[in-house]
């Protein structure tokens, strides 16, 4: 899949963010020689199989960003609370954002100076009864929840990626309380049906941020931003 080039507006400034999805395993030459050894140290083929996806697609939309063709040279490393930091010559300020969910995995690099972080999730994977006990919903999510005029599952999967994608942009995953991620409110952008939608919403306790959630076939995507940031066009998945 290509990769996708987005323009991000924050006030007066621009800048250019790469979107990449990825869905087949690819063969590892694209790994750096650490990496190799990581992905050796996974015992199950599942955790192999989200690692070179999401490597993949990370390293796809940093070497647009960095004008690196040779993904070898970019080598994504953990920090402690799993956060992905990125290496390579010409890094300065570049962030990835990355997540993977059921053989598909996305990514979203961009400058430090904008924070963001994304999440997916795959409607028919998702345990709703699950979901729905670990929220811990606000009130206007309760609300919300009970005239979205969306399934229920991918109602649950807005609020889970919400709630993820801002864990993501603020580095602390989701170690919190979940109930700390909820949104104060959520608004359809256009059209609404039973299994299609995307909407807009505003964080409870961090008023500066603001979440993109769609659905696009059976995967929920939310993006996590600045509040007064935009983006010239939805993030395509494929
Ligand atoms: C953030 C977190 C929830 C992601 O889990 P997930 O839904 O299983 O996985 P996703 O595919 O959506 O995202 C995984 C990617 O998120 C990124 N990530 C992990 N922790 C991160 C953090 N603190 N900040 C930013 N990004 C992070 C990594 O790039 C990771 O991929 P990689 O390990 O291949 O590099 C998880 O790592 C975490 O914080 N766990 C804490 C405990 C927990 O699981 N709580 C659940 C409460 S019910």
């Amino acid at each position: 899949m290509s990769v996708q080039s987005l323009v991000l507006r924050h006030g007066k400034i621009e800048q250019r963010v790469y979107f990449a999805a990825v869905d087949a395993e690819p063969p590892q030459e694209f790994l750096s020689e650490r990496e190799k050894a990581q992905l050796a140290g996974f015992q199950f083929a599942a955790k192999k199989q989200a690692f070179l996806l999401g490597r993949l697609a990370a390293k796809r939309a940093l070497g647009a960003l960095l004008l690196e063709p040779d993904l070898r040279q970019i080598e994504i490393r953990s920090g402690i609370y799993g956060q992905p930091l990125v290496h390579h010559p010409r890094a300065g300020s570049a962030q990835v954002s990355v997540s993977h969910s059921q053989g598909l995995a996305v990514a979203l690099a961009f400058p430090a100076e904008v924070p963001m972080g994304i999440d997916l999730e795959t409607v028919s994977a998702v345990a709703a009864e699950t979901i729905i006990s670990a929220l811990e919903a606000s009130a206007p999510e309760l609300a919300w929840l009970a005239t979205a005029g969306v399934d229920q599952a991918i109602a649950y999967c807005v609020l889970w990626t919400a709630r993820e994608a801002l864990g993501k942009a603020l580095k602390i995953g989701l170690n919190s309380p979940l109930g700390v991620l909820a949104l104060s409110d959520i608004r359809a952008i256009g059209e609404i049906s039973s299994d299609e939608g995307s909407w807009a919403g505003r964080y409870l306790n961090f008023p500066q941020s603001q979440c993109l959630s769609q659905v696009q076939g059976d995967r929920v995507l939310s993006l996590a931003m600045p509040r007064e940031a935009e983006l010239n066009s939805q993030l395509q998945i494929s």
